[in-house]
């Protein structure tokens, strides 16, 4: 058989039938097999000997079998052998394939319904089409069960939003709309308020940064509205640049940040309430014991005084008196000293630039510790509860100097700029390290920062090692107002 297509070229269909790749398979109208050729004798690991005069079915698995024959049976009552097919099949030697079938009925043929079929192994594209589908399933249904919103949109030249192409199931949740009317949606309008400037700016740094984290509420169905944090990130969907913004709703977050400031806010009234009755109490126990010891010891030296000038000619005794009134001496320093140390009575009668200067000059008389102050020159008109503030954190930053810096020198300095006021005590000593900076156990340092907190001002604390630490205090403080 030497068919020509034109003048020139002609060829043999045995070469057709022989070298094709595809298995070609005729069968008559019972079903019965009555030409194949190699290439399907191998398709079904069988030689043509035991295929030719077959049922057709004998190639496939016992156990499908009886379906195959249904389907044949159903096809030809319809008269319609169907044209094209994928089948996934058992052979009869229990090796598993997809073929695609490709019928057609040779109609010139002397005998009716003879069916030519062209079969082809599709298996490994099928494999391949199936392990797509099911990663394209996991992708799904991983991208829908998240707990978080997640948005797509094309960045159209770069430069506008264009409208959704893909959204997870939460999207449409949080939005309260389904999947379709999300994607009429303007996400302009859905994440911006419609702002338009805000969407240029973000834009312009989403081109510059690839990923931005910001803040934005999301309008449901019924008005109600899901305060979300959105992570957006610039990347390449279908090969054009588009924009993943995922949300995450926040309202809980919002809340528990919220009880957090309030209970912050109430520790920190309680304790500047505590602190307050904590300096009143110090304040009236330091002039009781001024006064009230104070003046009962004047009182006793000077009748001891009265009563020894009243003994005459014996000296053991008037030696005696004399130990005594020196004794009472001392009891009446002590007494001032202790006075002083619960609240220097200066503070109160001459102000912070006073208590400031004489709690420095105690300083170094007992430590020994060098202490350089810069003052101001005039009284500074403050507050009561400013000023006890400053002197407490001037206290307790020299002290912790003489307890744990090995200083030699403390620089002490006081000014007043722009409205605030700024203390500075530094040291020369071995510096604290972060982790006593951060240690909640330094319940001094803690409440340094604190006394400041509740005045609206900072603390700001510089320390590195062998050089020292600056302990800086910012109060606001205004001359009209105090
Ligand atoms: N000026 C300083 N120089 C070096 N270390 C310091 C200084 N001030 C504080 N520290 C360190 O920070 C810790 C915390 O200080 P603080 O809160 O005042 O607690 P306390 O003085 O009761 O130990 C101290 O134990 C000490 O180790
Ligand atoms: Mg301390």
């Amino acid at each position: 058989m030497t068919p020509s297509l034109s003048e020139n070229f002609s060829f043999d269909l045995n070469d057709v039938w022989n070298e094709s790749a595809d298995g070609i398979r005729i069968t008559n109208s019972e079903g019965n097999i009555v030409a194949v050729n190699p290439a399907f004798c191998q398709l079904f690991d069988k030689p043509e000997s035991e295929i030719i005069n077959k049922p057709f079915y004998i190639l496939y698995h016992p156990n499908i079998q009886s379906e195959i024959i249904q389907e044949y049976k159903e096809d030809l009552a319809r008269n319609n052998v169907k044209t094209q097919l994928e089948r996934k099949a058992v052979l009869w030697n229990g090796r598993k394939v997809w073929f695609e079938f490709t019928n057609s009925f040779l109609k010139s043929s002397s005998e009716n319904n003879l069916v030519l079929s062209l079969v082809r192994d599709i298996s490994d594209k099928k494999e391949n089409e199936l392990r797509l589908e099911k990663s394209e399933r996991q992708y799904r249904s991983l991208f829908n069960n998240t707990s978080d919103a997640m948005f797509v949109c094309y960045l159209n030249y770069g430069k506008t939003l264009g409208s959704f192409v893909e959204a997870n199931e939460k999207a449409c949740q949080i939005l309260g709309c389904s999947i379709n009317e999300l994607f009429q949606k303007n996400p302009l309008r859905v994440f911006f308020d419609n702002r338009e400037d805000e969407i240029l700016k973000f834009i312009d740094r989403l081109n510059s940064d690839k990923t931005i984290i910001f803040n934005s509420v999301l309008s449901g169905k019924n008005n109600d509205r899901t305060p979300v944090e959105i992570n957006s990130r610039l990347f390449d969907y279908n090969e054009r640049p588009a924009v993943l913004f995922i949300s995450r709703d926040i309202a809980e977050r919002r809340d528990i940040e919220d009880k957090l400031k309030q209970r912050t806010d109430q520790l920190r009234n309680l304790a500047s309430k505590l602190q307050s009755i904590r300096e009143e109490e110090r304040k009236m126990i330091s002039r009781e014991i001024h006064d009230e010891l104070g003046q009962m010891l004047t009182v006793l030296k000077i009748q001891i005084s009265l009563l020894s000038n009243k003994i005459t000619g014996n000296d053991l005794i008037k030696s005696k008196f004399k130990s005594v009134e020196k004794l009472i001496d001392n009891s009446i320093e002590s007494v001032q000293k202790i006075a002083s140390k619960l609240r220097p009575g200066l503070l109160d009668e001459l102000g912070l630039i006073p208590a400031i200067e004489w709690q420095t000059q105690d300083f170094m008389d007992k430590t020994g510790i060098d202490c350089e102050c810069a003052l101001p020159k005039e009284e500074i008109d403050l507050d009561q509860e400013k000023s006890t503030a400053l002197f407490r954190i001037f206290q307790e930053s020299i002290y912790n100097t003489a307890r744990h810096a090995n200083a030699s020198k403390i620089l002490i300095n006081l000014r007043e700029v722009n409205n605030q006021l700024i203390l500075e005590v530094a040291d020369n000593g071995k510096g604290i390290t972060q982790n006593q900076l951060s240690d909640p156990k330094s319940l001094g340092l803690l409440g340094i920062k604190e006394r400041a907190l509740i005045l609206g001002g900072s603390v700001e604390i510089k320390s590195s090692m062998n050089n020292g630490t600056t302990v800086k205090a910012i109060i606001p403080f205004s001359k009209s107002n105090k």
